[in-house]
């Protein structure tokens, strides 16, 4: 693609915030960090800016975006209404990692949800994301700011690699604390569903909503033609170039297999393991965090899945993460790193 911009990455001082500000309410798209992912934000009510981040991301046409607010006030323009179940998941988890479907209001364009009559939102805790919010006076649509189908931006850094002559900022706020894209909850009645696992887990739910059932597709693969309640199910998610393979068993085991696997000199082979394991293994490694931290390996997994690139290799084994709180999101993004390929040893 044709480069459009010089792309600037700014420090959040109120000046940079306000020129930002400025850029988005003029329709430009940027760069801006959250607490969870970076995300591409344009006004959520101008439909041009919106296709922006559909163009600079090669965003398949049927994928909604989230809309990023900075107070209840914000949201009851956006949505037809608040469900007391909603209210009470939003004192809880508001501002945080925590995404909501609620019916949209005529405010909402259909670019933004993809033709959808319901609109994905939550309000960050990040506070370049909330100061950015504030000067706008605007609701932001935004997706992570990865090219479609690479892993997500945990740095300005990373959203320059991908955005970089395709937007005119990125606000640099760090890098983000949690690491992995907000859980996504569906309320239907006094239930709630689970369409995408995250920082906010399933107990953490749990105690606002005791019923909470795992959409189809969060833990296995979908068929091509399956109904899904969220498109973003649907889409191939950050593949590596080379092929991923998952190993479940011990470490042991996962040392035979690798090294077995490396005898061939055909297909050079990588690994993906947890902190300290590289010592033990004759190939290139990248490692994801200690083994049973789950936090920690939330915040290492993006930029562990993008440094596989750079291993150059043909075949890259991983370790298998828990599935326990978190691990339950780190294990639905490393199933789809892998194309589902996991072999039991
Ligand atoms: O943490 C996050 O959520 C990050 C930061 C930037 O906020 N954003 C993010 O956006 O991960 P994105 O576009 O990569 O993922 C949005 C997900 C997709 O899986 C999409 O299908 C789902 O939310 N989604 C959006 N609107 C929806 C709707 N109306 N109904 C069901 N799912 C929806
Ligand atoms: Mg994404």
């Amino acid at each position: 693609m044709k480069e459009l911009f010089d792309t600037q990455v700014l420090i959040p001082t109120n000046e940079n915030i306000e020129y930002a500000a400025k850029l988005l309410c003029e329709g430009e798209t940027i760069g801006m960090p959250t607490e969870t992912v970076y995300g591409l934000a344009a006004n959520a009510f101008d439909e041009n800016a919106v296709e922006k981040i559909f163009i600079a991301k090669g965003r398949p046409q049927d994928n909604p975006l989230i809309v990023h607010i900075d107070s209840l006030e914000m949201l009851k323009e956006l949505v037809t209404e608040i469900t007391p179940t909603a209210l009470a998941l939003a004192k809880k988890f508001w501002p945080g990692p925590l995404t909501m479907i609620f019916e949209k209001s005529d405010r909402i364009p259909l670019s933004v949800t993809a033709g959808l009559s319901s609109v994905a939102i939550r309000f960050p805790s990040n506070k370049v994301a909330q100061r950015l919010i504030t000067a706008c006076g605007l609701p932001l649509a935004a997706p992570s700011a990865n090219i479609s189908g690479s892993p997500n931006p945990t740095s300005a850094n990373h959203v320059y690699t991908d955005m970089d002559g395709k937007i005119p900022a990125i606000l640099d706020g760090g890098l983000c604390e949690v690491g992995l894209e907000s859980t996504v909850v569906l309320l239907k009645g006094e239930s709630l569903v689970l369409l995408r696992p995250g920082y906010v887990t399933i107990d953490m739910l749990k105690e606002v909503v005791p019923n909470v059932t795992i959409a189809d597709g969060v833990l296995n693969e979908l068929d091509e033609d399956a109904q899904v309640l969220s498109p973003g199910m649907k889409h191939k998610h950050y593949s590596p170039k080379a092929d991923v393979c998952i190993l479940d068993g011990d470490f042991e085991q996962f040392k035979n297999y690798v090294c077995k696997a490396s005898k061939d000199k055909d297909v050079k082979i990588g690994a993906m393991v947890f902190n300290g394991e590289e010592e033990f293994l004759d190939v290139p490694c990248v490692t994801f965090g200690e083994a049973g931290d789950n936090i920690i390996q939330a915040k290492m997994l993006f930029s562990s899945l993008r440094a596989l690139d750079e291993l150059k290799v043909d075949k890259i084994f991983a370790r298998m993460p828990d599935q326990d709180g978190v691990g339950l999101a780190i294990y639905n993004r490393l199933i789809r790193a892998a194309g589902f390929s996991i072999l039991k040893l």
